[in-house]
């Protein structure tokens, strides 16, 4: 009895680790990591205030960031630019689209950096957290 227990034991440990692993491996890159630059954040922000704002507001991407955990911030970004603004989808510039993400990440607290952030360069790796 006691033996068969230890050996439980030590096999829930061995699943916890591998899944550990999986966890850190999937996520090695997050909105985090400052993948953005502070200049696409304030031109964002313009975007934001005349094609955005009347329909959403802050909150509402707050929560939205937290629905999409773990999910690719490319989809996101995939997904704004082929529905919004909901009356005029696909109307902004591509890198309008970016900047906006960039300031809606911004405003929720994740950190600017160095690169810039680019649908075509790696977006696909980077993975949205909870604000
Ligand atoms: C005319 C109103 C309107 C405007 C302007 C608008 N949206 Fe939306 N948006 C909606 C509606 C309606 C929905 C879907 C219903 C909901 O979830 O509230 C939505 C949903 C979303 C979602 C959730 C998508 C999902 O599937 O999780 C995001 C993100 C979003 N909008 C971002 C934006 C951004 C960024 C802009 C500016 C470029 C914008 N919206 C402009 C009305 C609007």
């Amino acid at each position: 009895m006691k033996n068969s227990m230890t050996k439980g034991l030590a096999g829930a440990f061995l699943v916890l680790g591998l899944m550990a692993g999986q966890a850190a491996f999937a996520q090695d890159k997050t909105i985090n990591d400052g993948v953005f630059t502070a200049m696409q954040a304030s031109a964002g922000e313009l975007v934001y205030n005349n094609s955005c704002k009347t329909c959403h507001d802050m909150r509402f991407y707050r929560d939205i960031l937290k629905s999409w955990n773990n999910q690719p911030l490319l989809w996101l970004w995939e997904t704004v630019m082929g529905t919004m603004p909901a009356d005029n989808p696909g109307s902004l510039m591509l890198s309008e689209y970016t900047e906006v993400i960039a300031y809606i990440l911004s405003e929720n607290g994740f950190p600017a950096g160095e690169t810039s952030l680019d649908p075509d360069d790696g977006m696909a790796d980077i993975h949205i957290v909870r604000p």
